[in-house]
Order: C-alpha cells, then structure tokens, then sequence
C-alpha cells in the first residue's frame, strides 16, 4: 500500500471515500480525478500498473495531501479481494463508493476459447465485483454507500467472438439489478454502460476500417471520452432516488443494434 505521506495508515477521513478498481489508466484513471475534484479521498487499485497508479495518487497528493492511496491486487483470486476490502476500508476507516471498473477484454473465437479464458473473463468482470459487493457492503451501509458498475452497451446484444466477455458483462448488469435490491435501502447501486469510449488495447487491437464502421453506427458521429463516464459516476452519486438503473453512455450506439 502506497500511503498518501508517511507510510503509516491515513487517520479517519471526514471527506467521503472511493474505491475505483483498475484506475491505473484509462477510464479508471479519469473517474479518480473527478471524484477528487469532488472532494473524495480515493484508494487507486492496480493489478500490474504499480508506476502508473503510483504517479497518479502522487499528482492527486500534490494538490490535496493524503487524499489518495493506491492498493494492488489481482481480482481473479478471491483471498485478494477479500484482502483488498480489508486494506481498503482500513486506509481511511470509511467506505462511500466501490467503482467496479476493472476488466479483461481480449476476443475469444468459440473454435478456441478455454475455461482459463472463461475464468479470467468472468471473474475481472462478474465475480470480482460480486465479492467486493460481499465484503464492503457494511462499510459501505454505515455511509449510505454507493455501487457503480461499469457495464458495457453491448452486453444486451452480445459481440460475435468475445462471447464470454459480453455474458459476464450482462451477468454484471444482472447483478446490478439484483444487489439494487438486497442492499436497499442503505446502499445504491447502479451501472453505466459505456460505447466506444477509448480503443481497446489488446493485441492486434481493431483495425481501421472496424474503428469506422462502428462510429458509422454511432449517433453522435465520434468516439467518447472517459470524461463523458466520469460524469455519469457523478451524476449517479448525486441521484439519490436512482437505484438499480443502468445509464448507457454510447453515443447512440445502441439505437442501431
Ligand atoms: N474503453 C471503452 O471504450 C469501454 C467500452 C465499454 C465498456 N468499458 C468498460 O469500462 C471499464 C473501463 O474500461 P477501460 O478500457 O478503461 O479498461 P481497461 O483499460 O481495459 O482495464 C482497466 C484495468 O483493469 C485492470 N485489471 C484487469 N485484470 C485485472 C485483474 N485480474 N485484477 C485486477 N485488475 C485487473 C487492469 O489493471 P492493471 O493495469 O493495474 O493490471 C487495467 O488497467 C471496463 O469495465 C470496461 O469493460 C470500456
């Protein structure tokens, strides 16, 4: 654990507090700053990114000191998320917010997709959320706390050839849905499901022509930005009569699926 200054745990924080998985980067990465900005002291979760994550609370540090921390674990193992829960909840002695934003997504043709496969795709993006769920939710009752999930426009409709990414992206929505209920009336949750917002990164990643035929079925004509999903996150925490919904931020994507 990076601690905001010392290397001892941080005294109980007053500000609220947020945990956002995978926020090494990326949409992760944008969702802390404005959450910051918001006044929430954040914990910075990494699985590899130990340098970005790093430099990111260091720059959040320097304008609010011992406002953010980062911690590491791998999601696919339960013992790390139960240790995580743990250390996060520690750092500040409060818990307000879990973004559920981590997630693998690699393509996985059925001629030749593996149960590892499976297991790494369901678990960054369905069963690593249920457990964190399982193991804040009384820290996060003690706040009138908040879940936020980050789904996917696709996870109705499915992707040909990344089959067990979009069932583990509507497994999350379901959960979604079913945790709104059984931990009202003192936690919210909700989901956003982002479109194009950053081009994914695996290997081989798309090509041109793939990048241009899915803004061409984009009504706002252009790829979004992680800003666009951090003002959805804002938007929900401050909706405190909206539970249980999931907010597309696709550009109209899904209008013409
Ligand atoms: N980008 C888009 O346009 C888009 C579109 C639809 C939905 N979404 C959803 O929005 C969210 C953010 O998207 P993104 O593109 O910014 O995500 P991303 O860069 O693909 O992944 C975010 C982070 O997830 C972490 N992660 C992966 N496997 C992990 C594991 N086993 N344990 C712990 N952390 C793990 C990685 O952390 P480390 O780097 O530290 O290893 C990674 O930096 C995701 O849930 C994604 O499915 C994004």
């Amino acid at each position: 654990m990076n601690d905001p200054e010392s290397g001892s745990h941080a005294p109980t924080s007053p500000a609220p507090v947020a945990l956002i998985t995978g926020a090494a980067h990326r949409i992760g990465a944008c969702i802390s700053r404005h959450l910051h900005q918001a006044g929430y002291s954040v914990i910075i979760h990494y699985n590899r990114s130990a340098a970005a994550s790093e430099a990111l609370a260091h720059e959040l540090n320097a304008t609010r000191a011992a406002s953010a921390v980062c911690l590491q674990a791998d999601l696919l193992t339960t013992d790390e998320i139960r240790h995580l829960a743990a250390q996060a909840i520690s750092c500040w002695g409060r818990l307000d917010v879990l973004v559920n934003n981590a997630s693998l997504f690699y393509p996985t043709p059925l001629d030749t997709v593996s149960e590892d496969d499976c297991r790494k795709l369901m678990g960054s993006n369905a069963w690593a959320p249920l457990f964190l769920c399982q193991q804040l939710r009384e820290a996060l009752a003690r706040h009138k706390g908040n879940v936020i999930n980050l789904i996917d426009s696709t996870s109705g409709f499915g992707i040909p050839e990344f089959t067990p990414y979009t069932m583990a992206k509507a497994a999350l929505a379901n959960m979604t849905r079913s945790l709104a209920r059984e931990l009202a009336p003192s936690t919210r949750v909700n989901g956003i499901a982002p479109g194009a917002i950053l081009w994914p990164e695996y290997e081989g990643g798309l090509s041109e022509t793939e990048k241009a035929e899915r803004l061409a079925k984009t009504a706002c004509g252009r790829i979004g930005s992680p800003d666009d999903i951090a003002h959805a996150v804002m938007f929900l925490l401050n909706a405190s009569y909206i539970t249980g919904e999931i907010i597309r931020v696709d550009g109209g994507a899904a209008l013409y699926s």
